[in-house]
This record gives structure tokens, C-alpha cells and sequence, in this order.
């Protein structure tokens, strides 16, 4: 059972082969509990920091340490301890639910917990769908298989980039729920966006135009 987690930023820079700097010594920490927001106008540099966080983009300089009950989190399992849901991630779309569910679970080594898929899979209204290639859903369908894409190793900690993206207002409760669910477990929640809806359910804000 996890208690404590944080995620320890210290003087991150990026700068991307124009030489500009799009943010420069970032130092914040993340804390068990709390929502986050990252915020700033169109090209400030949200998804390139959340992208960072989530590994799948180098840093210029600075180090991030990811800290569970006081243990620091080796680079080779901190995959395991986030979910990351953004616009720009791909899915699989010729297989189904059930394909990619099992596709997933086997790259990530995850033993599939049916029961809780099923719960998913249902709360996101999706249950009549699952034989059915993903390629035949809706933006917002497919917005939801990436949440349960993420969810499926039950990660304490969620990395959203514009979580709320093409989703209607069930959509959009469903994942608050999950959200608050996370929370009420001591988790963390950071949302890079610009949307007042998305924003609204942070209590916490780093805005990056602090360190442009
Ligand atoms: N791969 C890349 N190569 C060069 N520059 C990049 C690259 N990715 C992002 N940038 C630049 O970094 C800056 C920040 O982009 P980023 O996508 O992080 O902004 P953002 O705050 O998420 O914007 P938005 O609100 O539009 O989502 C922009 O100037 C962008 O052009
Ligand atoms: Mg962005």
C-alpha cells in the first residue's frame, strides 16, 4: 500500500534545436493528493513538460525524482507508477477493446484483472462495443478506450494532456470521478490545459509562464 508519493522537479530546461528556450529552471513538486494544473497560452510549453514527466521526451538539463514513501523511484519502474492520456497518443485502432486491453496488459506485463476492465469498460458505456475495431468509434469513444488503456495497471498517478478532448458532458463526469477516485487513494493528478472545465477540478496550479 502506497502512502506518500512525490514528484520532485529541479531546474528542468528545454530548449529544442532553435536554441529557444521553451521554459527554463522549473523547480516544483507534486504531492500526494493534490490536482494539477499546468497552464499557459498555445506553444508555452505544457505538453513538452508532461511530456518530460512521462519520459517520452528528453530534457535539456535538470533532474526529476519520483519519491514513494520516501524511497526514490528507479527510471526503469516509474512506468508503473503513471497513467498518461493525451491527444497526440495513437491507439491501435485496427483491434478491438479486447484485443488492445490484452495487447497492452502483455507489453506491459500486467496480469489482466477482468472484473475491473469490465467496470471500465461499462462506466464508460462502452460494454456493447468491445468486439468492434476502434477504428469504427467516435472521437470521444476513443478518448475513453485511451483512459482505460491507462488505467489498466491501476497507476496512483495520472498525466493528462487536455483530458477532456472531445468528450460530452458524461464524459467529462466520468473521468472526474476517476480523477477523484485516484485522489481519495493519496494519488496525484496533473493536467496540462487550458480549458476552464479541465482547470476547475485542479486545486493546484503551475503556471509555466513563471519560467519563460
Ligand atoms: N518536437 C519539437 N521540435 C521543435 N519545437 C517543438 C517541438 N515540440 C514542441 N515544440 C515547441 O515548443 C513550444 C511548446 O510547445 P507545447 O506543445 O509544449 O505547447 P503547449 O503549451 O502544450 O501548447 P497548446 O496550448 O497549444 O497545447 C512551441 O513553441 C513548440 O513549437
Ligand atoms: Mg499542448
Amino acid at each position: 500500500m502506497v502512502n506518500e508519493i512525490s514528484i520532485e522537479i529541479k531546474g528542468i530546461s528545454k530548449i529544442f534545436s532553435s536554441k529557444r528556450a521553451v521554459f527554463r529552471n522549473v523547480n516544483y513538486s507534486f504531492k500526494s493528493g493534490n490536482i494539477y494544473s499546468i497552464t499557459g497560452q498555445n506553444g508555452s510549453g505544457k505538453s513538452t513538460l508532461l511530456k518530460i514527466l512521462a519520459g517520452v521526451l528528453s530534457k535539456s538539463s535538470g533532474k526529476i525524482e519520483w519519491i514513494v514513501d520516501s524511497m526514490k523511484i528507479d527510471n526503469e519502474v516509474i512506468n508503473e507508477f503513471f497513467g498518461f492520456v493525451a491527444p497526440y497518443l495513437n491507439l491501435y485502432e485496427e483491434f478491438s477493446i479486447d484485443e488492445i486491453v490484452q495487447i497492452v496488459a502483455d507489453i506491459r506485463g500486467i496480469e489482466l484483472d477482468l472484473q475491473f476492465i469490465n467496470r471500465m469498460v461499462t462506466d464508460f458505456g462502452l460494454e456493447k462495443r468491445t468486439l468492434d475495431p476502434i477504428s469504427s468509434f467516435s472521437s470521444g469513444m476513443k478518448q475513453r478506450v485511451k483512459f482505460i488503456i491507462a488505467l489498466l495497471h491501476k497507476p496512483k498517478i495520472l498525466l493528462l494532456d487536455e483530458p477532456f478532448t472531445n468528450f460530452d458532458e458524461l464524459g467529462k463526469q466520468i473521468v472526474t470521478a476517476i480523477i477523484m477516485e485516484i485522489i481519495n487513494q493519496n494519488g496525484i493528478v496533473i493536467i496540462a490545459s487550458n480549458d476552464k472545465d479541465e482547470i476547475e477540478i485542479c486545486n493546484k496550479n503551475l503556471s509555466i509562464l513563471d519560467f519563460q
